[in-house]
């Protein structure tokens, strides 16, 4: 497995994650233990994006629950349809929040998260699995690039593990 990723310099987001992409395929082809996996994903994307907190919430049975991240301590269990992740998970949709203090039920796990955006993975049997959760200390960080690049992201693990 490689143990460092290359990452494009003085690019646009969308040569970043074109550039992530076969990388992350790479390592996490060999292994086949989830954790281990979602636990490199969420250490890629914080090097490649400098972003806040990035990490995975899992489905258990009824709430999510925190999974391998990068940032600051995070709430450990999520409600179905809570906060954006929840809603996420609910509307089975990807949502970007340009303001999260405008988001009805915002959950506040730090007080420097600005803007957000959560992917969720659905399977075959159109379940969702996990969510992808981004955060930036700055408003409106997110777009369809990253939306494009983070689901993209999502399915190759889908597409492994589930
Ligand atoms: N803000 C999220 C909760 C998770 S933390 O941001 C890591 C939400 O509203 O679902």
């Amino acid at each position: 497995m490689a143990e460092s990723i290359t990452l494009p310099k003085n690019t646009s987001k969308i040569e970043v994650y074109k550039s992530l992409i076969p990388q992350i395929e790479a390592v996490i082809e060999p292994e086949n233990y989830l954790i281990a996996n979602l636990a490199n994903i969420s250490a890629i994307l914080k090097e490649a994006f400098y972003f806040f907190w990035v990490g995975f919430y899992l489905v258990d049975e009824n709430q999510l629950v925190l999974g391998p991240f990068q940032g600051p301590l995070a709430c450990t269990r999520i409600e179905l349809g809570k906060g954006v992740c929840g809603s996420s998970w609910q509307k089975k949709q990807t949502l970007i929040v340009p303001d999260v203090e405008k988001f009805p039920g915002h959950i506040a796990c730090s007080a420097l998260s600005k803007s957000e955006i959560v992917v969720p993975a659905i399977n075959q049997n159109n379940q969702v699995v996990f969510v992808l959760d981004v955060d930036s200390e700055h408003f409106n960080n997110f777009n369809n690039e990253d939306q494009n690049g983070l689901e993209q992201i999502v399915s190759i693990i889908v597409k492994k593990h589930f």
